[in-house]
């Protein structure tokens, strides 16, 4: 088989040398890919958000299946653009992905069908949201963007003030551009956050194993929110129990909602779950696989990943049993200095062996280009360095052992992964 993978992050990375196990693939090109993608793909100069260019490259070459793997084109309708031109796709359509490219969708998708969630309103007006603050006058309140912000478009506010500001910064400064044209306030949750992937055909879906990501910049949860700082798996707090409840809850319960709705959503379904006093709550839904929760999910992965995609898009997923190793693994991102905020790109990463890895873990490119035999950084976050090991902490000491054979200027990771709630 011939596969394209859609992207350029460490996730795709993540994606590609899974597929490279499989024996029945040939070849796996990536558009765009990154460096350190480029040793284990060919890179096309396709932009992730170019459908005509994808269908072309795909038609020429002979492509027998497209993993369109970040959220940006899935909620644009790439795959309804490869599949209304016969080609194989894996991912939701767009009216699927809106689950994760719009908030107020999905939460009142979740209202809708009692998927638990925090309590919220919508407003498209920022006097109105205002005023809802404030007469519930309950802080900490949760100020979300509507659309897609990079991870970035959440706002906790612990005072009227900042929710004052928070609302002027979305909705009238347009901080995350037609993103903020509406907003959700939400009730402030407490309790563990726990990451679980699943694959699904809009019939079936099977769990993958869970995940913990760290969503800010700095060591004991400090720093703005990013797309993610690091992850484990798997996620100590979410026990078979606790699983079995969100089975019954909010996993099944979302695949029928989206039938439902003429929204049958196929590919990998993301809950960002909290599990609260009051038991297990939705904090978010993604339309594809997290960033980096794949580069700690995937590495379990015994059954071929060639043949989960092919049950799902054939709707046969109920058909397979999926395996996964005991293995712990950990995944520490390496982030260019100033990320989430204004960073410099292309300084010069050390310590890389020639196909960008080092020894004893396995280095997922996030943001890198290779530039005359030279790995450069090239985005916010630079590298996932990532290792497996019989326990937790056995596999975070191979991951910071390797991180510390790796340099660049401005470099910050943070020191305590798997270590906070
Ligand atoms: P989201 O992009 O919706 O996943 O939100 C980003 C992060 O903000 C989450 O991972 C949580 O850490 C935090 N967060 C979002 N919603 C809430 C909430 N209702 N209560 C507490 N924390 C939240
Ligand atoms: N790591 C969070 C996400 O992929 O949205």
């Amino acid at each position: 088989m011939k596969i394209l993978v859609v992207g350029s992050g460490g996730r795709e990375h993540a994606i590609i040398r899974k597929l490279a196990e499989s024996p029945k693939v040939d070849k796996i090109y990536a558009a765009p890919g990154n460096g350190g993608i480029s040793c284990d793909a060919e890179c096309v100069a396709i932009g992730a958000m170019d459908k005509e260019g994808m269908v072309s490259f795909a038609k020429e070459n002979e492509i027998d299946l497209v993993f369109v793997a970040p959220d940006d084109p899935l909620a644009d309708g790439m795959v309804d653009t490869l599949m209304a031109n016969g080609i194989r796709a894996f991912g939701p359509l767009a009216n699927a992905a809106v689950i994760e490219s719009s908030k107020v969708f999905s939460k009142n998708l979740m209202k809708k069908y009692g998927i638990p969630t925090a309590d919220y309103e919508t407003f498209d007006d920022p006097e109105k949201a205002v005023a809802y603050i404030v007469e519930k006058g309950k802080y900490p309140v949760v100020i979300k963007a509507d659309g897609l912000a990079l991870g970035k478009g959440v706002i906790i506010a612990q005072s009227e003030e900042e929710a004052r500001a928070a609302v002027k910064e979305i909705m009238e400064d347009k901080k995350f551009g037609a993103s903020g044209n509406n907003v959700v306030v939400e009730e402030f949750l407490t309790g563990p956050e726990v990451s679980v992937l699943a694959f699904t055909d809009g019939i079936a879906l099977k769990p993958m194993v869970s995940s913990k990501d760290h969503k800010r910049a700095y060591d004991n949860d400090e720093g703005l929110n990013t797309g993610g700082m690091g992850t484990i798996s798997p996620n100590p707090y979410y026990t078979d129990e606790i699983a079995d409840i969100c089975m019954k809850t909010i996993f099944e319960p979302t695949v029928a909602a989206m039938n439902s709705e003429n929204r049958t959503f196929k590919g990998c379904l993301y809950f960002g779950l909290m599990i609260t006093p009051d038991g297990p709550k939705v904090i978010e839904y993604n339309a594809r696989f997290g960033d980096p929760e794949t580069q700690v999910v995937l590495p379990r992965l015994k059954t071929d990943l060639v043949d989960i995609i092919e049950a799902v898009i054939d709707g046969k997923l109920s058909q397979l049993n999926i395996e996964w190793t005991n293995e712990a693994t950990a995944c520490v991102v390496m982030a260019s200095g100033g990320y989430p905020l204004a960073y410099k790109k292309g300084i010069e990463i050390n310590g890389l062996d020639e196909n960008g890895q080092v020894s004893g873990a396995t280095v997922y490119h996030a943001g890198t280009k290779l530039e005359n035999g030279k790995f450069l950084t090239n985005g916010g976050r630079v590298l996932g360095v990532t290792a497996s090991g019989k326990t937790l902490d056995a596999a975070l000491e191979k991951a910071y052992a390797a991180v510390e054979k790796i340099s660049f200027e401005g470099a910050h990771y943070r020191k305590d992964i798997g270590k906070t709630k």
